[in-house]
């Protein structure tokens, strides 16, 4: 990629962040005797506020080496067919200029790149920015704080990220503020499929076989975290209300893969609404 941006600075040498002292999730929650249902030990066991922030850039910078390997070997590769699917989400037209929020090491950047677009990557983990395609522009930043001007992208774009921010609400309101009212966002996540036998099969996969691969060939916390993390992630109606509210039209919400994967998309509002800038 060899685009470049005007009106957007070159990212700053990236700096190192400090090695956590804990691991991203206790093993068991530590909530005295009391007994918990286990839906309520998953969500009191994870990390929130700046101590979640700490955590997962720690975690992503530990497990960059070997997170695109691991992301091609646990979805069976379906990961770029999902990719593609939330870039057709956000209607790109040649020469526009699209934000990848938590770029990590870029695998959408190429495919925005084949659509003859100006993609800017923005992630907070240094490690995974280091294995962005070369000439890729990216920078570090915080999701919650764009680097960005006002009103400026034509779109933006988000792969597996959502149960990583600290809160939605003030990611979306970033989102919002950066886009020129028109601008798409398409945001990817996974889900829990509801279907019996496809949730019977999922939570085998994902809560147990995902771990242990991702414990013997990488770091057995992220990945015991990864299933984990979904806890983060409000129901769909929830989901949506919040992409409204944050000043955003036309939103639909898809699943895909039979319920493996969920993508959410919108059009920024004419009018700014809720905490939305412009
Ligand atoms: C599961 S990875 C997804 C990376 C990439 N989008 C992909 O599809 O492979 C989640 C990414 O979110 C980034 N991230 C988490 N919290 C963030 C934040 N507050 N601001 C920016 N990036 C963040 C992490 O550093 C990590 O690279």
């Amino acid at each position: 990629m060899t685009h470049t941006v005007p009106t957007l600075e070159r990212p700053a040498p990236f700096r190192r962040p400090p090695e956590p002292a804990q691991p991203i999730v206790a093993d068991e929650p530590a909530l005295g005797s009391v007994p918990v249902p286990r839906s309520l030990q998953v969500v009191a066991s994870l990390p929130t506020g700046a101590d979640k922030r700490a955590a997962v850039q720690a975690m992503f910078d530990r497990i960059a080496p070997r997170y695109q390997q691991l992301n091609r070997l646990l979805t069976f590769h379906l990961d770029g067919s999902w990719r593609r699917r939330a870039l057709d989400a956000l209607d790109l037209a040649p020469g526009q200029l699209v934000l990848d929020l938590a770029t990590g090491p870029g695998d959408l950047l190429p495919g925005l790149a084949a659509r003859h677009v100006t993609a800017l990557g923005v992630d907070l983990s240094s490690g995974m920015l280091r294995l962005a395609p070369p000439g890729a522009l990216v920078v570090q930043g915080d999701a919650a704080a764009l680097p960005l001007p006002s009103g400026r992208l034509d779109g933006a774009v988000s792969a597996f990220a959502l149960r990583n921010f600290v809160e939605l609400g003030p990611v979306l309101a970033e989102l919002a503020r950066v886009l020129r009212p028109g601008g798409r966002i398409a945001l990817l996540d996974v889900s829990t499929p509801r279907q019996v036998l496809l949730a019977a099969g999922h939570a085998l996969w994902f809560g147990r076989a995902v771990p242990a691969i991702g414990g013997l060939l990488s770091d057995g916390a992220a990945y015991r975290y990864l299933p984990k993390s979904l806890a983060y992630l409000p129901e769909p109606p929830e989901l949506v209300d919040l992409v409204r509210r944050a000043g955003f039209v036309a939103v639909e919400h898809r699943l895909l893969s039979g319920g493996i994967v969920q993508l959410l998309s919108g059009t920024r509002a004419a009018m700014s609404t809720g905490r939305a800038g412009g």
